[in-house]
């Protein structure tokens, strides 16, 4: 086979030509990687995160200023997060995907007995509370437009115990019975 035809095969069918994709913790990490991936199947990107050269240096990276934008953004707030999904509807026009990825581990404390509660609240604000406001403002686009696709990132931390610290497992619980509740 020649190059250009190697070349060919191995590049992947885009199956996400012209959709629209909000990733929250795109800049590092998972998300980086699902914006990367993203970008390959043709979706137009917004990548929402605090870390702002980080987010900033993925979109130079790819070189595609009109489908892959950064906005400063910290789901713990819920008006960033509002920003951010408005930003995104006016620099392309809807928003098709949301993928709540930004989370936080929190630091590790084996003993529940010396576990401090204001870690526990620190981590359930990002990977609980981010996780809703991200839902909450994809469906004030999606639910109106009567399509899109919400992706929360879970981890099998909470199904097999003592994987990661004590909040880290509890926040998989919550998605699951949102998105039950919401079908
Ligand atoms: N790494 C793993 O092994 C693993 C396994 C299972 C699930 N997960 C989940 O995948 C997701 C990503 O994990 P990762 O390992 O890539 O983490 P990471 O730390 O490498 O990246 C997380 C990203 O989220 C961003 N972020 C953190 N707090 C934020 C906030 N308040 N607002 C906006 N952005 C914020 C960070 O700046 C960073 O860019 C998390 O939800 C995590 O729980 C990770």
């Amino acid at each position: 086979m020649s190059t250009a035809n190697v070349l060919l095969a191995s590049t992947p069918t885009p199956r996400l030509s012209g959709k629209v994709a909000l990733v929250t913790g795109g800049a590092d990490g998972i998300g980086e990687s699902i914006v990367r991936l993203f970008h390959t199947h043709g979706a137009k990107i917004c990548i929402v995160d605090v870390q702002d050269n980080l987010g900033k240096q993925v979109c130079e990276s790819l070189n595609d200023e009109a489908n892959v934008v950064y906005f400063h953004g910290d789901v713990t707030v819920e008006e960033d997060v509002s920003h951010a999904v408005d930003f995104t509807v006016d620099r392309f026009g809807t928003l098709d995907i949301i993928v709540n990825n930004a989370g936080i581990s929190g630091s590790p404390s084996p003993d529940i007995r010396e576990a401090d509660l204001s870690e526990f609240d620190k981590v359930f604000s990002v990977n609980v509370k981010g996780v809703f406001h991200g839902m909450k403002h994809a469906a004030r686009i999606m639910i109106p437009n009567k399509k899109g696709s919400i992706v929360s990132i879970a981890s099998v931390a909470s199904v097999i115990g003592g994987l990661g610290p004590h909040a880290y497992t509890g926040k998989d619980k919550c998605y699951w019975k949102w998105h039950v509740d919401y079908k």
